[in-house]
């Protein structure tokens, strides 16, 4: 009997693992460490590039957070300002808050950037859509990590 149980629970431990591990493919969340690996298929991003992501309205970064780009001229407060952000975090830090904040903080009003939604409510279009692309999070990883 309690090796049953055994089975069943590691079988269940597998499951779910392996469920959340795809979520977020093609990066390597780790929930103990609180940190999120890049696989070796993707390009490191560029600082240019993820400066520009960043503040597009497109993607809003700019609506909740304030950050070293004076020539835009609305910051938003809802979130902790970004300035520095690279000296308080590593890239793996900052990549799990930027594919999906709500690992760290299940109630945060901030978007999960990268996750595949597949509840059954979803429509069909938006499956393995994300809000942003796995290579424009890398182009933001760089440039946050650049903020010292
Ligand atoms: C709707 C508001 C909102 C938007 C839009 C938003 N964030 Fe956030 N962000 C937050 C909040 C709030 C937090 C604080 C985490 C929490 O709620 O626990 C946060 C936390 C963070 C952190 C961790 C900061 C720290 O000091 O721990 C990073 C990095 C970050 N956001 C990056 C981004 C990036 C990059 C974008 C755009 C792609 C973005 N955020 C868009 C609200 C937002």
């Amino acid at each position: 009997m309690k090796f049953l149980f055994l089975i069943l629970t590691t079988i269940f431990f597998l499951e779910n693992n392996f469920a959340s591990d795809k979520l977020y493919l093609p990066f390597i969340v780790d929930l103990n460490k609180l940190e999120a690996m890049k696989s070796n298929e993707l390009q490191k991003g560029s600082i240019d590039v993820g400066k520009n992501i960043f503040k597009s309205r497109a993607v809003n970064c700019l609506s909740c957070h304030e950050a070293p780009i004076p020539e835009e001229r609305f910051h938003g407060n809802f979130g902790p300002s970004l300035i520095g952000i690279g000296s308080k975090y590593k890239k793996a830090e900052i990549r799990i808050r930027v594919i999906d904040a709500k690992l760290i903080n299940p109630e945060t009003i901030m978007p999960s950037y990268f996750k595949i939604q597949k509840y059954p409510r979803t429509p069909e279009k938006f499956f393995d859509k994300t809000i942003l692309k796995a290579e424009e999070v890398e182009h933001i990883v760089e440039y946050l990590y650049s903020l010292k």
